[in-house]
């Protein structure tokens, strides 16, 4: 028998805040406020190698009645992705994302696979494969190399599967109007937000807007010492009904591409 949706998703949630100090801080800041905060959507990162893939990922939320949306394809950083989105509409939307390996250089890519071959046996058929962790061993300067080739490889690297953000539906909050107002209170409290492609990404016209904090840095155990990197952020959306009057629940690539920066340790 597996946990109800909702249990599964507080247990991510657990396993997010453990490493991402801010988003309790954050979450308290909108409590204190009186605010409910509803979840739009979380998102999770995995290398596209069998048995831990997109699919791998995917499947204890298909267990649990979520239901696949459109696909996305980020050329540049070399990912493909999904979303999936569940009848009940107070559950969050799951966003994963997947790095075609095989589209880094040979090195990169070599890398990858010294990881993925320490697998343990069934590892990818966890029902607890998004908070399962990170199964292998890696050192530091394995992560700067991958760093220098892609920011994502080396966050997968460095976290395993765990979830990489989850987002505020900014439209459920009743005390703040609009994503401008949740940037100001960030901001105020003394939290960075990510600047890449202007701190709000998206339109109206898009029919979704989004910000993001900048991720904090957590020290990380590496096989050659413990060394700060930049953890998870904590991702912030509001969404805008389409001609018929239903909300938008899709994503746009052009703001899911520079939010993907919100990881990253060069900038
Ligand atoms: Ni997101």
């Amino acid at each position: 028998m597996s946990s109800s949706p909702a249990a599964y998703l507080d247990a991510l949630w657990r396993d997010y805040t453990a490493i991402t100090p801010q988003a309790a801080r954050i979450h308290a800041l909108f409590a204190a406020r009186g605010e409910e905060v509803v979840n739009d959507h979380v998102a999770l990162r995995t290398f596209a190698r069998p048995g831990i893939d997109l699919a791998a990922l995917a499947r204890p939320f298909l267990a649990r009645g979520w239901q696949p949306r459109d696909p996305y394809r980020f050329d540049d950083k070399h990912l493909r992705a999904r979303y999936f989105q569940h009848p009940e509409p107070a559950l969050p939307k799951v966003f994963v994302s997947e790095l075609c390996v095989d589209e880094l250089s040979a090195e990169a890519a070599a890398i990858v696979d010294e990881l993925v071959a320490q697998l343990p046996p069934g590892f990818g058929d966890r029902d607890d494969l998004p908070c399962a962790g990170r199964p292998w061993s890696v050192t530091h300067a394995t992560y700067l190399r991958l760093l220098a080739e892609s920011e994502y490889a080396a966050w997968v690297a460095a976290f395993g599967f765990r979830v990489n953000h989850f987002t505020v539906d900014v439209g459920r909050l009743r005390t703040l109007p609009d994503l401008a107002s949740v940037n100001a209170l960030l901001e105020a409290a003394g939290f960075e937000l990510n600047p890449a492609g202007g701190v709000i990404k998206g339109s109206p016209a898009q029919l979704l807007e989004q910000s993001s904090t900048r991720a904090e840095a957590v020290e990380v155990e590496f096989a050659d010492g413990r060394v700060a990197v930049p953890s998870c952020y904590y991702e912030f959306a509001r969404r805008y009904p389409r001609p018929g009057g239903e909300l938008f629940h899709g994503f746009v690539p052009a703001s899911a591409d520079k939010l993907f920066h919100s990881t990253d340790a060069r900038r």
